[in-house]
């Protein structure tokens, strides 16, 4: 039998907290504000958006929204980011991801100032975490490392295995299990012996986009398991990269699908946007 560890109640703390230190610095005359960029309307991308100005509304900080069109071409959004670089009003810039195809993403994103930079995806954020010097990190793989301190889940010299291997999850999570000095293996669809490897992880972070991939076979007794993937199954129900009720009596502790790593990633987006304007 694991342990749940409760992503929604982790999530709410932590917005709780931020909604305080946002009081704190508005007595101060301090106030900061996000832009939220989307173009097209992938239904998904809207469901994220949406919950990520409401966030900002129950922490207490301004969003601006930019809802462009699908024919948008790169040039305009260029122009639109340059405009939001040199806003002093504005602390933090986020273009929801992916964007339409005609467009460059790697473009965007290096176009977005790095300090404002609150999903923390530019090239210089990511490579202040490579050596270890402070900079915006990636929200979701953030958000994880929340839920291990939170749960009182010591990091240090255990073994934990990463798999999956995007720019925007599993390597700034191998990075960050790093810097918190765990012994880390990252796996991938190349990775041979998959199943033999998660078996050795004191920690195991599913991050592959299959829906119920890892199951109890691929799972030590007593592991750590925690569920990046957040899917539909046919019946419409949410699930996520683990098989849950296959896994879970055989782990310590493990994240729920939903209610688990998902509340983080916008938990640790407002950590970012409230550090913006720190700044
Ligand atoms: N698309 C999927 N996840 C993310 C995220 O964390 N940030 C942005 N901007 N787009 C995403």
């Amino acid at each position: 039998m694991a342990l749940l560890i409760d992503g929604k109640q982790i999530s709410t703390d932590i917005k709780d907290e931020l909604k305080e230190t946002v009081a704190r610095l508005k007595e101060q005359g301090i106030e900061g504000a996000l832009a939220v960029i989307q173009v097209g309307a992938d239904p998904a991308s809207s469901v994220y958006v949406r919950n990520k100005k409401k966030a900002c509304e129950y922490i207490g900080i301004r969003s601006v929204s930019y809802e462009l069109p699908e024919e948008t071409t790169e040039e305009e959004l260029l122009g639109i980011i340059e405009k939001l670089n040199e806003d002093n009003t504005i602390n933090g810039i986020l273009c929801q991801l992916p964007v339409p195809a005609h467009m460059d993403e790697n473009k965007i994103i290096r176009a977005i100032a790095p300090q404002k930079d609150v999903d923390g995806f530019h090239t210089q954020n990511v490579g202040a975490l490579v050596v270890g010097q402070e900079g915006f990190v990636s929200c979701t793989p953030a958000g994880v490392i929340q839920l291990l301190k939170r749960s009182d889940i010591a990091i240090e010299g255990k073994h934990c295995v990463v798999v999956g291997r995007s720019n925007i999850v599993g390597k700034p999570m191998a990075l960050l299990m790093l810097q918190e000095n765990a012994t880390v293996t990252i796996c991938h669809s190349r990775t041979k012996n998959l199943k033999e490897i998660c078996k050795e992880a004191d920690i195991l972070i599913v991050a592959i986009g299959k829906p119920k991939f890892i199951n109890a076979d691929y799972v030590k007794e007593g592991a750590v398991v925690i569920d990046v993937g957040i899917h539909r199954n046919e019946n419409n129900k949410l699930c996520g990269d683990v098989d849950f009720d296959s896994v879970e009596p055989k782990a310590s502790y493990i994240t729920p699908v939903p209610g688990g790593v998902g509340p983080m990633t916008i938990a640790m987006l407002m950590n970012n946007c409230v550090e913006a304007f720190m700044d």
